[in-house]
């Protein structure tokens, strides 16, 4: 009996409880089923497939839901920005940093670390034997400048310890190279692209009657792209750039010992310098391209701060190091010269050739 009374209400108890899972798996499945339809409806995340998504969904949330939603769902494989620069088009534009600088940050504090950004940049190639000459150089450039020594001997440390300002200057050690080898390799336009002039000059220079932002000024006011102090001191005072003298002041620049490019004419030199020809012989005369004509008008000598060229053979340390013979540097250059005129040349014809092909080919589908 115990047992017959007791069964029908076990049964119906455990009939109770299948109700009850039903009932809840019911509840569960609709209120799946609506959260789908609700972010359905608030129309931004696309459920393709339902278990996944709808744990993405709830983790992410919705930019239009009324909940204050941190994250909008984002696919990123999605992004391409065609007029990013190459190879950066996946990125969304507003974080490219395609450009730089060359200051020197601190690790520590607010990210108000700059006193100063200066807008000109000076480089010069050196050996630890020109040190007092470079000394007096660097002094002549106030914080307004940012100064990068580019070492040809790998002798580095010792300025740090002869000379105070050599910890705020930047240093590069590459040994045995030239000034066109260095500013090929490291000051390429978008890395220097914060200065509006750069210097880029040789270790023998006398500056005693050279005013760096007085130079500034005179190039500014003249609008020269590309110049140079005048290096005789005979015509101290004088300007000199007028059409007649074109020839004369071009010539001056066959050594180019301390050229100083603007950003928009460095960005156009920079492209000429060639990987291989590492002297640079031959580019002065073709500077003029790198400007608007008339050229004589933006490239000249500025003989209000003049320098003196001391006339010590730049990387001369170095051939006495390796037993006092010219490694036949001489010849070098020359060769370099013939080579770059030769691609100047041949660059030159390609394209006027790809201008007549086009232009041939356009009239014979005009006929
Ligand atoms: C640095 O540049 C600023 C702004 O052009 C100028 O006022 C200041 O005189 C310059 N510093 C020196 C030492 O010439
Ligand atoms: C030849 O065609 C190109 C484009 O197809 C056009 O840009 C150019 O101006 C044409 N040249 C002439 C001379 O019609």
């Amino acid at each position: 009996m115990g047992i017959l009374s007791r069964s029908p209400t076990y049964s119906r108890r455990s009939e109770d409880n299948g109700m009850k899972l039903l009932a809840t798996a019911l509840f569960s499945v609709t209120l799946a089923f609506s959260l789908v339809y609700l972010f359905h409806l608030c129309g931004s995340l696309r459920l393709a497939s339902l278990p996944q998504n709808l744990l993405r969904s709830i983790a992410i949330s919705n930019r239009h839901s009324d909940i204050a939603a941190p994250v909008h769902a984002i696919d990123i494989s999605k992004i391409w920005v065609p007029s990013n620069p190459k190879g950066a088009e996946r990125l969304p534009a507003g974080i490219i940093a395609s450009e730089s600088d060359l200051y020197l940050r601190r690790l520590w504090g607010t990210l108000k670390d700059l006193k100063k950004k200066p807008r000109y940049l000076v480089t010069f190639t050196v050996g630890y034997k020109q040190r007092h000459n470079i000394d007096a150089c660097v002094k002549k450039f106030s914080d307004n400048f940012t100064i990068v020594l580019f070492h040809y001997d790998g002798r580095t440390s010792e300025w740090d310890d002869e000379f105070e300002w050599s910890n705020n200057v930047i240093h590069i050690s590459v040994q045995k190279q030239t000034k066109w080898w260095y500013a090929k390799r490291f000051l390429y336009p978008d890395i220097v692209a914060r200065y509006d002039y750069i210097f880029m000059w040789d270790e023998d220079l006398g500056v005693d009657h050279f005013d760096a932002e007085e130079y500034i000024n005179m190039v500014k006011k003249h609008g020269l792209e590309i110049s140079q102090p005048g290096l005789d001191p005979e015509k101290v005072c004088t300007w000199q750039i007028t059409k007649k003298r074109e020839h004369v002041e071009v010539h001056k620049f066959v050594e180019i010992m301390a050229p100083v490019f603007s950003r928009d004419a460095w960005r156009c030199v920079w492209h000429m310098i060639q990987n291989d020809l590492v002297h640079g012989w031959g580019l002065d005369f073709a500077l003029r391209r790198c400007v608007e004509e008339p050229a004589y008008e933006k490239i000249g000598i500025v003989d209000t701060q003049w320098i003196v060229h001391q006339l010590i053979p730049s990387l001369g340390s170095q051939e006495k190091e390796e037993g006092g013979k010219s490694p036949g540097q001489g010849d070098r250059c020359y060769m370099e010269w013939a080579m770059f005129e030769r691609r100047v040349d041949e660059a030159e014809k390609e394209y006027f050739k790809s201008l007549q092909v086009q232009t041939s080919s356009n009239s014979t589908t005009l006929h």
